[in-house]
């Protein structure tokens, strides 16, 4: 893509995870070291949006052994000094494309009830609610986060991958 500046995406490595301090504290890093380990064993993909002087200002995450059935997209965060430029629709993209190449036929990923921003965005992108779950996760005092969240799919390959650029 190409925003004025160049932007490079790629894998992402264990060197970035001191990087990524933006997307969140020592448990969510953690949490993103898992994530690495979890791509050398072939069983997640993630990639991250640096820019020419090197710092990384976006992130992303798909998980390919949850399900035969479709990939499980996670972890999506842009630095908060580089949000509504395209940044998000370019990493979905790319990780949905990546879910093709491992022969998933669609990508899921869940959105929490109070974030319609993200939402909107997988709308646009051609998402549709299929369930809701409750989600959680460790956070940095040490008890666990609780949350309810919409699940969004999208069906790879047919009409609408076309969609939404
Ligand atoms: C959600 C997020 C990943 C989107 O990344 P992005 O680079 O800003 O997304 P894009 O620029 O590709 O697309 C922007 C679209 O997302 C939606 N959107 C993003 N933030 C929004 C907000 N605060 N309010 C309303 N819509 C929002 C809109 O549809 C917007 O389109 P518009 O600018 O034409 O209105 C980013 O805002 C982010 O990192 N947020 C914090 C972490 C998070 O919520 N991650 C998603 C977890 S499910």
């Amino acid at each position: 893509m190409h925003l004025g500046i160049d932007l490079d995406v790629r894998d992402l490595q264990q060197t970035d995870l001191d990087a990524l301090e933006w997307s969140g504290g020592a448990a969510h890093r953690r949490t993103l070291a898992g994530v690495v380990e979890a791509t050398w064993r072939g069983d997640a993909e993630a990639v991250v949006a640096e820019l020419p002087t090197g710092v990384v200002v976006a992130m992303g995450a798909l998980d390919v052994a949850r399900s035969t059935e479709w990939a499980w997209l996670w972890l999506l965060a842009v630095h908060p000094d580089w949000q509504r430029l395209g940044l998000g629709t370019a990493l979905v993209r790319e990780l949905e494309a990546r879910a093709a190449a491992s022969g998933l036929p669609a990508v899921r990923l869940a959105a929490e009830h109070d974030n319609p921003g993200a939402a909107s965005l997988y709308r646009r992108l051609g998402y549709r609610q299929v369930d809701s779950v409750v989600e959680s996760w460790p956070d940095d005092a040490g008890r666990r986060y609780v949350t309810v969240s919409s699940v969004f799919e999208r069906r790879l390959g047919g009409a609408d991958q076309r969609q939404g650029g």
